[in-house]
């Protein structure tokens, strides 16, 4: 996969792109990381990237030619998939980090200011957001995304990691995780999970993901399939009993 990236902070990346899993996936080929400082691409004598809006009103804006040279410059830019990064955008999940990490080319735009040229739209094929709050500028959301699509890349997590079992992965939560020791200042690991025996295993811990996603995250227990739906009245049976044994 390329990922290529549009910002006037380049610095900012250095970090997330030469640490851990995002720094092996790269020295291991299965990614092509271009930070793309788009001030350079400036005809501005003083390299400006941002003007005063039209209309009057508060905050600079950035200009669509810096912009689009920046993007057209970039080899194969035209059947990239182009991203502004913004948080009027869709709402990023983990079905998009699929979606994504099945592309051969992403650009990533990020702003800065108080928002981009509206024309800059015409430019990108998607825009997203990494929730309902506002950043100083798209970079470090763009880090979100690229972390999560890079970790599902073919290979990147070999075998000591397995995003098979992620919360969201199946829609729903992961449940508890343990490691030794067995008692730890007297809380105990679930006696199944020492057991052995899979079958129970397994049924153990999609039980618990799915208690922990009623609990937690009723939102996404949407298309449960039937055993997932007896497990889940088992669970809401069980959680009103020590309810009422609280009492
Ligand atoms: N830029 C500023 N805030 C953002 C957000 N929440 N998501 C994506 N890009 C942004």
């Amino acid at each position: 996969m390329r990922i290529d990236i549009l910002t006037i902070f380049p610095n900012m990346f250095t970090g997330v792109l030469n640490e851990s899993i995002i720094k092996r996936a790269i020295q291991n080929n299965h990614l092509e990381i271009n930070i793309i400082d788009f001030r350079t691409y400036s005809k501005n004598k003083h390299f400006k990237v941002d003007d005063y809006p039209y209309g009057g009103g508060q905050g600079m804006v950035l200009t669509p030619e810096p912009i689009y040279s920046a993007v057209r410059d970039i080899e194969g830019w035209e059947k990239a998939t182009k991203v502004m990064m913004s948080p009027q955008g869709n709402k990023y999940s983990q079905s998009d980090a699929k979606r994504y990490s099945h592309k051969e080319h992403l650009v990533f735009l990020c702003g800065h200011y108080e928002g981009f040229d509206e024309r800059i739209r015409d430019l990108v094929d998607e825009e997203m957001s990494i929730g309902d709050y506002v950043l100083t500028g798209g970079e470090l959301a763009s880090m979100v995304i690229v972390d999560s699509v890079v970790r599902l890349l073919d290979g990147v997590l070999g075998n000591e990691l397995s995003h098979e079992e992620d919360s969201f992965s199946d829609g729903l939560l992961e449940g508890p995780q343990y490691t030794r020791p067995v008692v730890f200042e007297g809380m105990e690991v679930p006696k199944v999970l020492l057991s052995g025996h899979h079958k129970n295993i397994n049924l153990f811990r999609k039980k618990e993901s799915l208690k922990r996603t009623y609990l937690r995250r009723p939102d996404l227990l949407t298309g449960l399939n039937d055993e997932e739906n007896i497990l889940l009245e088992e669970i809401k049976l069980e959680i009103k009993y020590d309810k009422n044994l609280d009492k």
